[in-house]
């Protein structure tokens, strides 16, 4: 009878709260929910409907199941849903410059690459964005990206030669593959375990929360930690709904969004460490993984020669001379 009433009031206040809500804000994203943009956009969640006082109802779509990939610009810009964060390589078609953060070995370590962000070239790349009609927020991290192969085990740049990698939507992804004699295949987000299971391409690139979340080291055999470029996001919003929102609600999409970011990035290393530990385990229990790290050697022999591919994006039109230098003079 008491597990009755509680069930009845609960029911009575959640059926207020979805009655109270005034907005509904659609959040769609391609990973797994036990990612850091996963884990992010929840935490986004729950924080905006707390400062709101429910006003405000967010609902996170993970995995693809409202958009794929480069859709989710589309259908933001059509206020078809309301909020995204897309990998930057899939804002391709309306602000190719994003595809700075593409660039392989552009970032000595996590903290240059956050001064990027939170600096000068980070506030002109939202410019850019917003010029487009679109309300850009914030950026978050995946992580530095990791090879895995199955072919060959990718240690040395000639590793690459001749092997089908998967990339994304990328011009600076398809000039890096290029550039190792690798044959780049662009392909979505959701088709990539299917593609790595039936050997449809035999390699490919993330971090390591999409690789584990995803199972791409189960059908794959090698797993080499080579750190050689960055997967990240810009977190935007439709900028219909933005302008529907009185000031006081924009406050709280605001302050919601500045504390989603810093638990962001905190996520994004945790989960690094984390993630790997639990791939390590599966490699040593099954046998069936192998993983190299590449020595301080290695991977220099493929910084090398993938910074060659840089003056490839000096034009303005493709990136521009003054985002890379900026990014690589950033202190
Ligand atoms: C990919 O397509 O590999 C990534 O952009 C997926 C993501 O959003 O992390």
């Amino acid at each position: 009878m008491k597990k009755l009433v509680i069930g009845t009031v609960a029911a009575a206040m959640l059926a207020t709260a979805t009655l109270a809500a005034e907005y509904t804000l659609k959040f769609s994203h391609v990973v797994s929910a036990n990612t850091p943009k996963g884990k992010a956009a929840e935490f986004f969640e729950k924080r905006l409907e707390e400062l709101s006082g429910g006003r405000i109802d967010v609902q996170v779509y993970p995995s693809s199941q409202l958009y794929n990939d480069n859709a989710v610009v589309k259908a933001l810009r059509l206020d078809s849903v309301q909020m995204a964060a897309p990998s930057f390589s899939k804002f391709g078609k309306i602000v190719p410059q994003l595809a700075l953060f593409d660039l392989p070995f552009l970032f000595k370590d996590v903290d240059h690459l956050h001064r990027v962000q939170d600096g000068e070239v980070g506030e002109k790349l939202k410019e850019m964005v917003s010029a487009k009609g679109i309300v850009a927020l914030d950026f978050w991290d995946a992580g530095f990206k990791q090879f895995s192969s199955s072919k060959k085990a990718i240690v040395m740049p000639e590793d690459a030669e001749g092997q089908k990698f998967r990339i994304m939507s990328s011009k600076v992804l398809e000039a890096q593959i290029k550039a190792v004699g690798g044959n780049p295949q662009m392909m979505p987000f959701s088709e990539v375990y299917s593609g790595l299971q039936q050997g449809v391409i035999d390699a490919a690139e993330n971090p390591i929360s999409n690789i584990y979340t995803k199972k791409f080291h189960e059908v794959q055999k090698y797993l080499t930690m080579s750190d050689h470029g960055y997967l990240g996001y810009l977190v935007v919003m439709s900028k219909k709904f933005w302008n529907s929102l009185p000031a006081d609600l924009q406050a709280n999409v605001k302050q919601a969004m500045k504390e989603a970011t810093a638990e962001e990035r905190k996520l994004a290393q945790a989960l690094d460490k984390e993630q790997f530990e639990e791939i390590q385990k599966y490699a040593k229990e099954t046998g069936n993984l192998e993983i190299i790290t590449l020595t301080p050697e290695q991977r220099e022999a493929w910084r090398k020669v993938e910074s060659t591919i840089y003056p490839e994006f000096y034009d303005k039109d493709k990136i521009g001379k003054d985002l890379i230098e900026g990014a690589l003079n950033t202190k």
